[in-house]
């Protein structure tokens, strides 16, 4: 399958399953835990500007805007970022959603000082394009945050994807820290550190290997 194909059926499918992804989302249900996290692994002093690529339905960048920085996001699919506007109007939190891939979002070079993946590299067709557009996006000195998991080890996590489709997306079984780590370095990005441990317990049932890195850009 042609890698645009691969992305069309991507992007249709999360706005399938967009009305339900906030009531099963483990990530969603632990919005506290997971701002603590990222407010620990931002390692930021005063408001900084902030991209959340392939955001969804907006979860972390939500977190962001409400840890006072100012937001921006974007998603290919229409219908998560329907669910993201909403959540932000009903939470009163201003964040600049943008219906856009990845690759051909909007955001100026060097105008980010974080930017943040989470749950997204194991959906692309090119997960390395959208690190070196992480890469791109922000200033020097800036911080990149990935969050993935083996996703492959716990039935319940795997995607009902076509098989066709599955095979066309390099990281569909999922990613290891170590595969995480070696992506950020050929993306240009410094050493990568941890934060995972700041979870009392994996914050996905089911005991799914997942990590969430940072990396600078030098
Ligand atoms: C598993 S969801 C994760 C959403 C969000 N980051 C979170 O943590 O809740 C994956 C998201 O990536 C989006 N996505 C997939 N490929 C994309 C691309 N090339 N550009 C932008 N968004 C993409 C999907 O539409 C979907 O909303």
């Amino acid at each position: 399958m042609k890698a645009a194909e691969a992305q069309t059926q991507v992007s249709d499918y999360w706005t399938r399953r967009a009305p339900a992804f906030d009531g099963v989302a483990s990530h969603v249900a632990q919005a506290g835990l997971w701002r603590d996290v990222l407010a620990t692994a931002f390692e930021a002093e005063g408001t900084k500007d902030v991209v959340d690529l392939g955001t969804g339905t907006g979860a972390c960048a939500l977190i962001a805007a409400s840890l006072g920085h100012r937001v921006r996001g974007c998603d290919g699919s229409e219908g998560m970022l329907a669910a993201a506007r909403q959540a932000a109007e009903t939470s009163g939190l201003d964040v600049a959603f943008e219906h856009a891939l990845i690759e051909e979002a909007s955001f100026a070079p060097g105008s980010a000082d974080i930017v943040t993946l989470r749950n997204v590299l194991w959906t692309l067709p090119d997960p390395m394009a959208a690190l070196r557009k992480a890469h791109l996006t922000l200033r020097s000195g800036g911080l990149i945050l990935v969050s993935d998991g083996l996703w492959s080890v716990a039935a319940q996590y795997r995607s009902t994807y076509s098989d066709g489709l599955a095979a066309s997306l390099p990281r569909h079984d999922g990613l290891t820290e170590d595969d995480a780590r070696a992506m950020l370095a050929e993306a240009g990005f410094g050493t990568a550190r941890s934060w995972q441990h700041l979870f009392p317990a994996s914050p996905y049932p089911g005991d799914v290997p997942m990590f969430v890195l940072t990396a600078r850009k030098g």
